[in-house]
């Protein structure tokens, strides 16, 4: 077989970079092999090189210095896994513009600045491999710019973030509360020190913004994109779930309608049939809805650096095969040419919903709640009371949670039904609204 050789320069030898290395250092050979791609690392950049030398990489050339690795013809690709907005923006730039491919993890950066970064290295004849940007180790980038070629598609549910899932299945199978989950992530090493981008939902909104704009040839501005995490999810609702037959899971969602996308992160209850809700632990999942195919999903470890690691030798790959640069020729999505998504706000979701309330235990109490959502048009599929402790024939008064199950309604009606309970003199809080997401249809017309 032939043998094509890729010279690689790696920028930032952290987690993911000290994992890609030693892929493309251990396995070099092996990967050869069955690809007929060589891959050769060549400079290593950074601020300093202890975790290259606890790795033991002591192949290639190191450097503080980006011209030096940008000056070099026999590089081909650089690695940017510094993460962030600013500098590694600043080296991507540099990379392209001195005509190296570029890969990178930086989600962060593509959701924010991805159309501007691509078309930048459109104008210098080169590629910008992601995959590692979004599921770790999951190929579904490739899936959905190559594999799935053939199909519209229509929707992504994405379980897209593994610190979440692993805080949500503690919860759910332990009863451990959020804190004690999140601290649980952070002793398992999967939580960083500061875990406010996953736990917020901003992380998973990166992903879905990458993916949507790709899945559906639009630029999707990441701003559009209403986001709730799950920091301030309460316990109880997450035992409520259980009771009503629901998971509990941070569901990034992108869903093609006729006159726009819509889009959002939030905590979901999903039925436990759903496909979604046996996804545990540190795992991703992401399901793709297409016109051809119907549903297919994509599962595996999104986060660490052995998987992502996976992700960043693929595009390398990818490159020296030149399957990334005969794709890219043909994608306007991967050339940054594409127009603003039209982006339909998420107050017309029409979805089933959950609510907590806590509604003071006396005669008629209820009934001024489900006059609200009467009045609103909504109908309700369900009211769940647990009998106080000290009930007696007439109640106490004090309140107690009421959770009320509504069929499909609008979420902008549910918001004003819920104002108006929250405004009512009797009795009550709205606690909690929390969507049920129900499967996605397949439409294969
Ligand atoms: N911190 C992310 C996660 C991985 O926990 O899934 C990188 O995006």
């Amino acid at each position: 077989m032939t043998t094509k050789s890729i010279g690689v320069a790696l920028v930032g030898c952290g987690t993911v970079g000290g994992a890609a290395a030693k892929i493309i250092v251990n396995d070099a050979r092996e990967i050869a092999a069955r690809t007929g791609v060589e891959l050769q690392l060549l400079h290593i950049v950074d601020r300093s090189y202890a975790h290259a030398d606890e790795l033991g990489i002591t192949e290639a050339a190191r450097t503080s210095d980006l011209a030096v690795v940008c000056a070099d013809p026999k590089v081909d690709v650089v690695l940017e896994l510094v993460g962030g907005l600013t500098v590694a923006k600043s080296i991507i730039e540099q990379a392209l513009r001195a005509g190296k491919h570029v890969v990178t993890a930086n989600k962060a950066l593509l959701a924010h600045h991805g159309a501007e970064l691509l078309a930048l290295a459109a104008e210098n004849g080169v590629c910008i491999g992601f995959e590692a940007s979004c599921g770790g180790g999951i190929p579904i980038i490739r899936a959905l710019y190559d594999g799935l070629a053939a199909n519209r598609i229509d929707a992504i549910y994405g379980i897209v973030n593994g610190t979440c899932n692993y805080i949500l299945t503690e919860m759910i199978h332990h009863g451990a509360d959020y804190p004690t989950a999140l601290a649980q992530a952070q002793k398992a090493g999967l939580a960083e020190a500061d875990p406010s981008l996953d736990v917020s939902g901003v992380d998973s909104a990166h992903k879905i913004a990458i993916m949507a704009s790709l899945a559906f040839g639009v630029d999707v501005e990441f701003d559009s994109i209403p986001v709730a995490g799950i920091d301030s999810l309460d316990l109880k609702d997450v035992l409520y779930a259980s009771r009503l037959g629901y998971a509990v899971k941070l569901l990034a969602i992108a869903d093609r309608r006729e006159n726009g996308v819509m889009l959002h992160v939030r905590p979901a209850f999903i039925a436990k049939e759903h496909p979604l809700a046996w996804v545990s632990g540190p795992f991703n999942a992401v399901s793709v809805y297409g016109s051809t195919t119907g549903h297919t999903m994509y599962y595996g470890r999104g986060a660490g650096g052995r998987p992502t690691g996976s992700a960043v030798v693929a595009d390398i790959v990818s490159l020296g095969l030149g399957a990334i640069p005969a794709v890219y020729r043909g994608s306007p999505a991967l050339r940054g040419a594409t127009k603003k998504a039209q982006v339909i706000p998420v107050s017309e979701l029409e979805s089933r919903y959950y609510l907590r309330i806590m509604v003071a235990d006396s005669p008629g109490a209820l009934a001024d709640i489900t006059g609200i959502f009467g009045r609103y048009g909504i109908s309700i599929a369900s009211v769940h009371q647990d009998e106080p402790a000290d009930s007696d024939n007439g109640g106490s008064a004090a309140p107690v949670p009421v959770v009320v199950v509504l069929h499909t309604a609008r979420e902008q009606d549910v918001l004003a039904a819920r104002d108006k309970i929250n405004a009512l003199e009797s009795t009550a809080e709205v606690s909690s609204v929390i969507a049920i997401v129900d499967e996605h249809e397949e439409d294969l017309s």
